[in-house]
């Protein structure tokens, strides 16, 4: 990415308050979750496919009616995956209208009471009141976890959970299930992507930086992600750690449909669009996870013959790197190395991002022609182009 492009700037002034508060603190993404047509088998993909073992499991078997839930876990990354057991529920809907998706992205936080009110106070929707999980205890009260929840883009959710001396595993209701799986090397959740409808991307953005106190990091307009056939625009929203990194991307004008427009076709609506996770040896990881079946895009062979030139030196073999298809790109602070899967639904909605960072904060900007043109071959052969 490079950022010295008159185009990617820093705080701009829409969309981000200089003088945002930070009424809560978010001490990290707690879960994702996802809501999903049938868990046990979702569950056993994300083990067999991406290396996550199981941690723990709340069903049938342990007294809940409601949901099937099983989470995962990887280095700091944690999948919770859930089916609803029962039709007329909200989650029965949102697996209807979207298929299997992300749910919710949940934070940690030391008082969920006071991080929801603090949310409604800057202007949030409420979508979860705060309470005791599994108990009819006050929120806050000795060896209970309470959560709330709030609105973000489309049907998606932010939860607050906060631990107040609760002893179990996980969350109240569930139970110890391991099942270990050989890791593929994944560290943590980099950043998690909304895709939302054109026009909406500064209104999100603002609402990222007025309720949650995020900053813009950086922003790329259609002249940095356009192919022959459309375009897109997207801006970085991140906490200030720059631990919790939120992109938001919306469509722009094209010639033909946007990648975005066609999630947001399958998707019935905004949602994550996909989920960069985090690696400290990418070829190890990328070679597990081809192994293991996952499908990656893959750009022309004459993206490697130009790369040298494009990102001089690196640590690792560029025969390696064509190999299995990893995308690289450099700017004033160093490099990165990424990999998009293809989507992992059968609706062409979510798919995963590979990445290890080399000194660089970005995104990979210099990549995303190349990455879009792949797309679009992607998007042509299914009809959506
Ligand atoms: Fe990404």
């Amino acid at each position: 990415m490079d950022t010295n492009n008159s185009t990617a700037v820093l705080d701009p002034g829409t969309g981000s308050n200089p003088n945002a508060t930070h009424p809560f603190k978010l001490k990290r993404i707690h879960h994702v979750q996802f809501l999903v047509g049938n868990a046990k088998q979702a569950a056993f993909y994300y083990r067999k496919a991406f290396g996550f073992s199981q941690v723990a499991y709340s069903g049938l078997e342990t007294g809940n009616r409601d949901f099937a839930s099983y989470l995962l876990e990887q280095g700091k990354a944690r999948f919770l995956i859930t089916t609803p057991l029962r039709p007329a529920s909200a989650e029965a809907e949102h697996v209807g209208r979207h298929g299997d998706g992300v749910f919710d992205l949940a934070f940690e936080v030391d008082d969920a009471v006071q991080a929801y009110n603090a949310a409604l106070a800057r202007g949030a929707r409420p979508a979860i009141e705060p309470h005791s999980i599994g108990s009819e205890l006050p929120p806050g009260s000795p060896g209970t976890v309470c959560r709330a929840a709030i609105h973000t883009y489309g049907d998606t959710l932010h939860s607050f959970i906060s631990y107040h001396g609760f002893q179990g595993v996980f969350l109240p209701g569930f139970v110890e299930a391991p099942l270990p799986t050989e890791a593929v090397g994944i560290l943590r959740i980099d950043h998690a992507v909304g895709n939302v409808e054109l026009g909406a991307m500064d209104e999100w953005a603002a609402w990222y930086s007025n309720v949650l106190g995020f900053k813009r990091f950086i922003s790329f307009d259609d002249k940095d992600i356009s192919t022959e056939y459309s375009a897109l625009m997207s801006v970085v929203m991140s906490d200030d750690s720059y631990s919790i990194k939120f992109p938001i991307n919306e469509p722009a004008a094209g010639r033909k449909k946007s990648q975005i427009d066609e999630y947001l076709d399958a998707y019935e609506g905004p949602g994550v669009q996909h989920i960069a996770l985090l690696t400290n040896d990418i070829i190890h990881t990328v070679t597990a996870l081809q192994a293991n079946g996952v499908e990656f895009l893959r750009v022309p062979d004459a993206y490697y013959q130009l790369l040298p030139e494009r990102v001089g030196t690196i640590d690792e073999t560029m025969a390696r790197i064509q190999q299995l298809g990893i995308l690289v790109d450099r700017d004033e602070d160093g490099y990165l190395l990424q990999i998009f899967s293809k989507p992992v639904e059968d609706r062409p909605t979510l798919f995963y991002e590979i990445i290890q960072r080399k000194g660089s904060k970005g995104f990979g900007k210099g990549n995303f022609r190349a990455l879009f043109e792949a797309i679009e071959r992607e998007q042509a052969r299914r009809g959506n182009l």
